[in-house]
C-alpha cells in the first residue's frame, strides 16, 4: 500500500477540507478534484479543442521584431514596420488557410496591426476561422549559475498582459523557453524551465488564455536519439509535476514539444518512423491523455522533415491530436518565393498553402510526399539559433 508519506504533501488536501467533504453513510463519495481556471474553464477546454481539430495546426508567426529583421534581411528587406506589415498581412490573407490552420501565434505588434488595406489582422483570422494566439514570453537570458545555459523572462506583470491580450482577441498563449543538451542540461536549468512554464500556464488560465507550453529542446549537438530521449523524458516529468503543482487544468493546454531527433550534427540520422517511435514512446510515458493537443515545432528541420516526421506519427490513433506548430516548416519556400515583390504575393501565399495543405494531410496520416521541391527539402538547422 502506498505510504502517505511518499505523496508529495502539497498533492493532498487540507486535513479541514478533507474532514468536511467527507460523505455521510447515506450519501454516495462524491469526486472532486482541486484545478483552478476559474470562471474561463469551459472557454478553455473548447478553445484548445477547437485549435486540435482534424487536419488543422498551428501557424507560428509570432517572431519578434528583430527575428522578423532577420527574415526579411534573408530576402533582401529592410526591418521595418510597413515590410514586417506587408509581409503578416500576405500570410493571413492567403485564401483560405483557415482550412488547414487553427490558430495563428502572434508577436504583440500584430495583435495591434491593421493588414495593409487597413483590416484588424485579428479580424482577418476570425474570418478565416483561425484562433489568434499571441507569444507572451519576454525571451531568453543567461541563467547565472549555470553551464552558459538561459531562462525564460516574463512573468512580472503577465496577468495584466494576458486580460489585454484576450480583450485584443487574443484565445491562447505561447511560451517558448529552452533546454540545450550539449550545456548539460543542468538540473537547475530543467528546474527554472518547468517552473516558469507552469506559473506561466497557470496566470494564462486564469485569464482566458489556453496556454501553450513549450520547453523546446534545442536540435543543436552531435548526440544520438537515445541521449534526446532520455533528457526529453527528464524535462517532461519536471514540467507535469511543476504543472500539477500550480493547479493547471490539463484539459485547457496544448504541449509545444520538439520531437525526438538527434543532434543536428549528429553522424547517424534517423528515419521518420524512427523519430516517430521515440518520440510517441516519450509522449505516452508521460504525458496524461487530458491534454487535447500536441502541437510540434519543427525546430530547423526541413519543411519536407518536419512533414514527413508528422505524418508517421499519426499512422495509428493517438490519445491527443498530435499536430503542428510550425514557424520556419511553413514560412521559408514562402518568404523566398515573395522575395518582397508585390508581384509574387500570390505565388507565396500558393507556397504556404502548399506546405499548410501536406501538414494538414501528414495530421491525418496521409501525407504522400508527391510534388515537394527540392527547396523543400533543404535542412534550415542554424547552429545557436535564436528567436
Ligand atoms: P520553428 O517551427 O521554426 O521551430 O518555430 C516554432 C516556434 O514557434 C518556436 O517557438
Amino acid at each position: 500500500m502506498a505510504s502517505a508519506s511518499l505523496l508529495k504533501s502539497s498533492f493532498l488536501p487540507k486535513r479541514s477540507e478533507w474532514v468536511a467533504a467527507r460523505p455521510s453513510a447515506a450519501q454516495p463519495m462524491a469526486v472532486s478534484f482541486t484545478v483552478r481556471a476559474g470562471s474561463y474553464s469551459d472557454e478553455l477546454v473548447k478553445t484548445a479543442k477547437s485549435v486540435a481539430s482534424p487536419g488543422r495546426g498551428i501557424l507560428a508567426m509570432d517572431e519578434s521584431n528583430a527575428t522578423c529583421g532577420k527574415r526579411l534581411a534573408s530576402i533582401g528587406l529592410e526591418n521595418t514596420e510597413a515590410n514586417r506589415q506587408a509581409y503578416r498581412t500576405l500570410l493571413v490573407a492567403a485564401p483560405g488557410l483557415g482550412q488547414y490552420i487553427s490558430g495563428a501565434i502572434l508577436f504583440e505588434e500584430t495583435l495591434y496591426q491593421s493588414t495593409t488595406d487597413g483590416k484588424k489582422i485579428v479580424d482577418v483570422l476570425v474570418e478565416q476561422n483561425i484562433m489568434p494566439g499571441i507569444k507572451v514570453d519576454k525571451g531568453l537570458v543567461p541563467l547565472v549559475g549555470s553551464n552558459n545555459e538561459s531562462w525564460c523572462q516574463g512573468l512580472d506583470g503577465l496577468a495584466s498582459r494576458c486580460a489585454a491580450y484576450y480583450q485584443q482577441g487574443a484565445r491562447f498563449a505561447k511560451w517558448r523557453t529552452v533546454v540545450s543538451i550539449p550545456n548539460g542540461p543542468s538540473a537547475l536549468a530543467v528546474k527554472e524551465a518547468a517552473w516558469g512554464l507552469a506559473r506561466y500556464a497557470a496566470i494564462a488560465q486564469d485569464n482566458g488564455l489556453v496556454p501553450i507550453v513549450e520547453p523546446e529542446i534545442l536540435l543543436d549537438g552531435e548526440h544520438g536519439i537515445e541521449r534526446t530521449f532520455e533528457v526529453s523524458q527528464n524535462v517532461w516529468a519536471e514540467v507535469f509535476f511543476y504543472l500539477a503543482e500550480n493547479n493547471v487544468m490539463f484539459e485547457g493546454i496544448l504541449l509545444k514539444p520538439s520531437m525526438v531527433t538527434p543532434g543536428a550534427e549528429c553522424k547517424e540520422k534517423a528515419t521518420p518512423e524512427q523519430v516517430a517511435e521515440y518520440t510517441l514512446k516519450l509522449l505516452h510515458r508521460r504525458i496524461p491523455p487530458a491534454v487535447p493537443g500536441i502541437m510540434f515545432l519543427s525546430g530547423g528541420q526541413s519543411e519536407v522533415e518536419a512533414t514527413q516526421n508528422l505524418n508517421a506519427m499519426n499512422q495509428s490513433p493517438n490519445p491527443w491530436h498530435v499536430s503542428f506548430s510550425y514557424a520556419r516548416a511553413l514560412q521559408n519556400t514562402c518568404l523566398k518565393t515573395w522575395g518582397g515583390r508585390q508581384e509574387n504575393v500570390k505565388a507565396a501565399q500558393d507556397a504556404l498553402l502548399t506546405r499548410a495543405k501536406a501538414n494538414s494531410l501528414a495530421q491525418l496520416g496521409k501525407y504522400t510526399g508527391e510534388g515537394e521541391s527540392a527547396e523543400a527539402k533543404e535542412g534550415m538547422f542554424v547552429k545557436g539559433y535564436s528567436y
